[in-house]
């Protein structure tokens, strides 16, 4: 099994490589053991360690640039920042023999915020999925050649508080039966991650609610990381097979999730 290998940006970006937090690598690895067909690349930065690091002049397209000085918040400029940054590094990554300076990337976003991986006009390959996320005091990236999501998510106790906007009752008894050794706020927040990821990795069809996706399957991983799969719950039909599989783990009092669609 061939574990992932994260790669340093290029050499303008050495700066990174303070902010960058390590993928786990157990979660790497339950990815190529489970889709060893997937080319991808996960890219983790400490947001505030990032904006110190990087310039945003410097590392952002002029069209990025221009939405991140239209943002009122400080908050919302770091975390948009470092979710362009992650996205740059996991992209360059996937495209090595690219070469391409992180100002030349310019990751649009669609009308509905999802973004969207550069094209022609950076002479990248078509056929990319990119997702983004920022929780707590991270941001994170995934670029893959299939539809993808990824998501962070603080371990804090607004996961108990409106448990049931995003938990099914059939989710929650899968979850009790299955993850006996860990606390409630843990397994709400493996299952939130992983369906705010899914909703990301099926997002090119439409943006599901929570409710709408149901936990059909979940198995836990060597290393402390497990394996979701998400059927779209259609009212009243029993669901049938996963239509996105997550990837999730605790790391840092966050839960972290990868999400891949099941078809194209
Ligand atoms: C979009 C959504 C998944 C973001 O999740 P979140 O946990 O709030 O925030 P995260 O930090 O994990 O993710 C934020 C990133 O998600 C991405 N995102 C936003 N909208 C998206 C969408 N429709 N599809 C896929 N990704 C999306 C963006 O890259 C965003 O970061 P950026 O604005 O810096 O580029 C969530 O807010 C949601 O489901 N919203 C519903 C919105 C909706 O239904 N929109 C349709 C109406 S047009």
């Amino acid at each position: 099994m061939k574990p992932q290998v994260f790669f340093r940006f290029a050499k303008e970006d050495r700066g990174l490589a303070g902010p960058r937090r390590p993928v786990p690598l157990a979660l790497a690895r339950a990815i190529a053991t489970l889709l060893p067909e997937q080319r991808h690349r996960v890219a983790l930065l400490h947001q505030e360690e990032a904006a110190a690091a990087c310039a945003a002049v410097e590392y952002l397209h002029p069209e990025e640039l221009l939405r991140y000085q239209g943002f009122s918040l400080p908050k919302r400029r770091r975390e948009f920042l470092a979710g362009r940054l992650c996205a740059k590094l996991a992209l360059t990554e996937l495209l090595p023999e690219q070469a391409l300076a992180p100002r030349q990337l310019f990751i649009a976003s669609d009308p509905s915020g999802r973004p969207l991986p550069p094209g022609d006009e950076a002479g990248l390959p078509p056929g990319l999925h990119l997702s983004i996320t920022h929780g707590g005091e991270f941001a994170g990236a995934i670029a893959a050649n299939r539809p993808c999501g990824i998501d962070l998510q603080p371990l804090g106790d607004n996961l108990l508080r409106v448990r049931e906007r995003y938990c099914l009752p059939a989710d929650e008894v899968l979850l009790s039966q299955t993850l006996t050794h860990l606390g409630e706020r843990e397994r709400l927040a493996l299952l939130w991650t992983a369906k705010e990821a899914a909703k990301k990795a099926l997002s090119h069809r439409r943006m599901y609610g929570f409710l709408e996706l149901s936990l059909v399957t979940l198995r836990p991983l060597p290393d402390s990381c497990f394996l979701l799969g998400l059927a779209v719950a259609e009212s009243g039909a029993q669901p049938q097979g996963a239509e996105a599989l997550a990837v999730a783990t605790l790391v840092d009092d966050c839960a972290l999730a990868l999400s891949f669609a099941t078809e194209e």
